[in-house]
């Protein structure tokens, strides 16, 4: 028997490729290794946007048609919604009952959150009760299905040692081993930074989306750093200060490109439009079989909700499992 994975993104709309390489990449291999679900994190998005969810349903389309081109296989892997599984908001009523308050209190990624939270004017400044139980929810996702690998990020690392504490606690509370402690599973993949040099990010639009077009991608990779001390197209560059082109050259070429592009680089035999002109040729070459998948999927909606719709339905059918288990153990009627 496989072992199994969970892992979630919230709906953020459609994904870059700092989502691509980070983690959908990654998700791709393990679905052949584990029996794996991926599911799109909505009520998570409610904890910060309750307010603003006139596009929740739409971005949660476009994060699973990005999901679908990458590779994502839904004959494979268990793709679903996360409020469309009911038996989800009643684990997290048992495991929030068993949470001592100070463990969600001092969990460091809800304290950033909050941080931003208190910079925001409106009814949006308060932090929420359901934001509080942040932590809570994400280790109700994972022990759902009982599962023991997450592949996340570094950031979500927190998260996953208060799902083990949470755990923990509840098997001793109930005097069973019934919950298995999951593990994060990291990538090691290099981050890829945005076109400015700090993390990509929608909210910073320095991305370039899976989505993008050929030419909105050719265009947006004009626009990344090169090295900055270079002025004229033969002045001997510095590829390792050239912080996001040749970066992204190391991420998306192969060794003969990156060490062409370095040794033309320092002795001044390539400009540094040429040079991006290229890089955006490669990339678009790159997500060219994606990006063609991705026009199918947006042909063809009621294939997707059918994916959607079918993995729900067969993720709720093992999460009725869990809990009717779960029931047993705390002994309720
Ligand atoms: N908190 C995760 C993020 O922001 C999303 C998430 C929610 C998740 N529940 C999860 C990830 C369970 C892994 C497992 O990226
Ligand atoms: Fe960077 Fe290419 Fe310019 Fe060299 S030529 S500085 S690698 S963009």
């Amino acid at each position: 028997m496989k072992e199994r994975i969970v892992s979630g993104m919230r709906p953020t709309g459609k994904l870059h490729l700092g989502h691509y390489l980070g983690v959908i990449q990654n998700w791709a291999e393990l679905q052949h290794k584990y029996e794996s679900f991926f599911f799109v994190a909505d009520w998570h998005a409610l904890t910060t946007k309750y307010d603003k969810t006139e596009t929740l349903k739409q971005d949660t389309i476009d994060v699973v048609i990005d999901w679908l081109a990458s590779g994502i296989d839904p004959n494979i892997a268990t793709i679903y919604v996360q409020s469309l599984i009911p038996e989800i908001a009643e684990l997290n009523i048992y495991l929030s009952m068993v949470t001592p308050q100070n463990w969600v209190e001092r969990d460091p990624c809800l304290k950033d959150m909050v941080k931003i939270i208190h910079t925001k004017e409106g009814t949006n400044s308060q932090v929420s009760y359901g934001l509080l139980g942040y932590p809570v929810l994400m280790s109700t996702d994972i022990m759902m299905f009982n599962a023991t690998g997450v592949p996340v990020g570094i950031d979500q690392v927190a998260h996953i040692e208060i799902t083990r504490d949470i755990t923990r606690r509840f098997n001793n509370i109930y005097k069973t081993d019934f919950f298995n402690e999951a593990k994060p599973i990291l990538n090691h993949c290099s981050l890829i930074c945005g076109l400015d040099g700090n993390k990509m990010g929608k909210s910073f639009q320095n991305d370039i989306k899976i989505s993008d077009t050929e030419e909105v991608t050719a265009k947006r990779i004009m626009s990344a750093i090169t090295d900055r001390s270079r002025m004229r197209k033969d002045d001997p560059g510095h590829p390792d200060e050239c912080q996001v082109a040749f970066k992204y050259w190391e991420i998306f070429g192969d060794k003969s490109q990156v060490d062409t592009v370095r040794c033309e680089c320092e002795k001044g035999l390539r400009g540094c439009a040429d040079c991006k002109r290229q890089l955006g040729a490669l990339i678009n070459e790159k997500f060219a079989p994606i990006r063609e998948k991705r026009r199918y999927y947006e042909a063809h909606p009621q294939e997707v909700e059918e994916i959607i719709r079918e993995g729900s339905k067969k993720a709720r059918t093992e999460a009725q499992k869990v809990l009717s288990q779960v029931r047993e153990i705390i002994g309720m009627y």
